[in-house]
């Protein structure tokens, strides 16, 4: 096991009704609020009038940042930035998914930094200070509730670049907050969860017992609870569970003492940088294909994904065989669940191939389980096609 250090001061609020605890946290921050949401989900669900009411019975003064795309622009960060200067605003409640919470920390990093808050996205600078951030999480997927990780799409240079930001002071997670999301929605977060649990399992690093268990029981959790919450979308404890396993996939537990992949992720960033496809759907197409690339390099960590988390019998099998029977469950289980499996299903060619090769590697081979250049992304791709 490597070395580690492990911090992550998000307060996590989770269960029914639990935002009747916002008041007590907004009397806490200050009484100018800037809230951030995206394109109308809060407001046809009723959160909107809660979290607003709420708000106001604590005194504060609300401002608002709507109109959050998903895929967050960053011409959107920057008015969020300047709302922000301009009315005095103490702190900010992002109220949606992840690209709500990713925009939020944008523009929470970028009011006290004089340059330009893409600054933290293009590594140039790391932040200093950040305005306080709340959230009250509406999807299970990205984690970015109990993490400092944001990602921001430069629409002008299609450019989509992930940076270190800001945790969330506290986080707040109703199951029945995700009830409505739409079923392409709850697959895509779904998925993200998956790979985000795949991105720190396939990993050299040896000796890393429990980390790998884990790994493995986030990932046996959102199987066993996929389909459920597919038939029945207002299955509480499905949705409790699924949204659990987003935050512990994401929040730094699974990482620590191991070294890390994040190449899938880097190559799907590229990919939604020009066609903006979903998150989640370009993860299930490509991750696979990743696999199938990549598994030469240390099978029995692919066997044994394949036994512990898909339940694959090994016997008479080579090593080989059972490594590649995982990687076809994976295929599978997307496919089973109705994931988009091909670049085809979102009508992307190989046109631009290379443009994404290129940019999915701006800083040098990416990823350690096998260090990628941009002439093997450019394979994965082909082979996702
Ligand atoms: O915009 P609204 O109207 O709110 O609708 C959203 C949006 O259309 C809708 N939605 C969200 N909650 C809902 C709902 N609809 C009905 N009921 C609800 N309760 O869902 C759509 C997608 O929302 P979005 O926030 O974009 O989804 P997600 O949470 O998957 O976030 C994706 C973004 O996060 C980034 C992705 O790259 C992408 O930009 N990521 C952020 C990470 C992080 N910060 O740690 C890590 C991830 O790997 C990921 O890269
Ligand atoms: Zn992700």
């Amino acid at each position: 096991m490597n070395n580690f250090v492990y911090h992550n001061p998000t307060e996590l609020i989770f269960g029914k009704g639990q935002l009747s605890l916002l008041q007590e946290k907004a009397k806490q921050l200050g009484s100018t609020v800037l809230i951030v949401y995206g394109g109308g989900s809060i407001k046809r669900s009723g959160l909107y009038d809660k979290t607003v009411s709420l708000l106001q019975d604590a005194g504060c003064r609300v401002l608002e940042l709507p109109g959050v795309e998903p895929n967050p622009r960053l011409s959107t960060v920057k008015k969020g930035i300047e709302i922000c200067r301009q009315e005095g605003v103490d702190w900010i409640l992002a109220v949606g998914g992840g690209s709500v919470i990713d925009a939020a920390k944008a523009v929470a990093v970028g009011v006290p930094y004089e340059g330009d808050v893409w600054d933290f996205y293009s590594r140039v600078a790391q932040p200093q200070a950040a305005l306080p951030l709340g959230t009250v999480l509406t999807l299970a997927a990205t984690g970015s509730e109990m993490n400092r990780g944001s990602v921001v799409t430069n629409w002008e240079t299609q450019e989509k670049h992930g940076g270190t930001t800001t945790f969330p002071t506290f986080s707040i997670l109703d199951p029945e907050n995700t009830f409505t999301v739409p079923r392409d929605q709850t697959i895509y977060g779904i998925s993200d969860i998956m790979s985000h649990v795949f991105e720190q399992y396939f990993s050299h690093t040896p000796e890393i017992p429990l980390q790998t268990r884990f790994a493995e029981s986030i990932l046996k959790t959102v199987i066993e609870n996929a389909e459920r919450v597919l038939e029945n979308p207002e299955d509480y404890d499905a949705r409790a569970n699924i949204l659990y396993c987003g935050t512990m996939a994401l929040n730094g537990t699974l990482p620590v003492g191991v070294e890390t992949d994040w190449a899938t992720h880097s190559i799907e960033h590229a990919v939604s940088a020009i066609y903006d496809i979903p998150h989640g759907g370009g993860l299930a197409i490509i991750f696979p294909n990743w696999m199938r690339y990549v598994y030469r390099e240390n099978v029995a960590r692919f066997t044994r994904f394949a036994v512990e988390v898909w339940n694959v019998d090994p016997t008479g099998k080579s090593d080989e065989e059972v490594a590649l029977e995982g990687i076809a469950a994976v295929e599978a289980f997307f496919a089973r669940i109705g994931a988009p499996t091909r670049l085809a299903d979102y009508q992307i060619g190989d046109d631009k191939l290379q443009v994404m090769a290129e940019k999915a590697t701006p800083f040098g081979p990416i990823g350690s389980f096998k260090k990628l250049t941009s002439e093997d992304v450019a394979e994965i791709l082909r082979m996702s096609l």
